[in-house]
């Protein structure tokens, strides 16, 4: 049988592999509606979503990408038909299961945030399993957002700082900028330098609010099934192209 090569499987000699971006972060958007485009039912984007993440995740392995962390499901996407969440839970344990193996001799540590107790008891098992038998893994980070808010998530910050204090181990005064992003649930990874949103949608849709303060951001009207590894070039390029101030001069 031939195997498909996998299209810019090395990183594009066009890209300076010095400059790349430590941490990528994206807002998968816009299966609904590549799916309604070809007349099928909204799941089936979701669906073909997995594949582009699947090879994203493999893409920033090849290219010396550290770190990748996808928004899977927002606090707000509870209000969406019962249908399609169940879909979506069903569909993330499903993943899961059958993509650990892979993640493990690829030597990928994977991780969860978001608040996940809300979630259905076997994803939760499911999530507990991929992160235990993951965490020696000293490869690419992949980070899933899932049942995440920014807001939420700062939030819970304040309240166990606040808690601290008010059972005497926190003085209200050593409370800065560093002890806060102890407390969220990205503490161990350095703040996103590129966040990417497929689908057109200049927002962030309460994805992580404090992380991007001086993160890139990079919109593509390209519908997430449809961001490849060629789009995803186009997207490191135009990062490298940024000038980074962080309010200097
Ligand atoms: C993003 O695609 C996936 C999730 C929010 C889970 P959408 O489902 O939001 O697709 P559009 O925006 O309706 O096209
Ligand atoms: C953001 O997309 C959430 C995820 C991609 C998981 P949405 O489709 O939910 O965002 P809005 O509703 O367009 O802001
Ligand atoms: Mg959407």
């Amino acid at each position: 049988m031939k195997v498909k090569p996998i299209a810019l499987q090395k990183l594009p000699p066009d890209l300076d592999a010095s400059r790349l971006p430590q941490h990528v972060a994206v807002i998968m958007d816009g299966n609904g509606r590549w799916a309604s485009r070809q007349r099928k039912p909204r799941i089936m984007g979701h669906q073909r979503g997995v594949d582009t993440l699947k090879d994203l995740l493999r893409c920033c392995k090849d290219w010396g990408i550290h770190a990748l962390t996808a928004y899977a499901f927002s606090t707000e996407n509870w209000g969406r038909p019962l249908e399609e969440v169940t879909f979506l839970m069903t569909l993330f344990e499903r993943v899961l299961r059958r993509e650990l193996a892979e993640m493990i001799v690829e030597n990928i540590k994977i991780s969860f945030v978001g608040n996940l107790t809300a979630l259905p008891d076997t994803l939760q098992d499911e999530i507990r399993r991929s992160m235990e038998d993951t965490q020696d893994n000293t490869g690419t980070r992949f980070t899933v957002a899932t049942n995440y808010g920014g807001r939420q998530e700062i939030i819970q910050a304040c309240r166990a700082m606040a808690t601290q204090v008010q059972q005497g181990h926190l003085k209200v005064e050593d409370i800065n900028e560093g002890l806060f992003a102890s407390h969220l649930y990205t503490a161990d990874l350095v703040d996103p330098d590129l966040l990417i949103r497929t689908s057109g949608e200049m927002r962030l849709s309460n994805f992580l609010l404090w992380q991007m303060a001086y993160g890139e951001i990079y919109v593509t009207d390209t519908l997430w099934p449809d961001f490849d590894r060629f789009e995803f070039h186009k997207a490191v390029l135009a990062y490298q192209k940024r000038h980074r101030r962080f309010g200097k001069v």
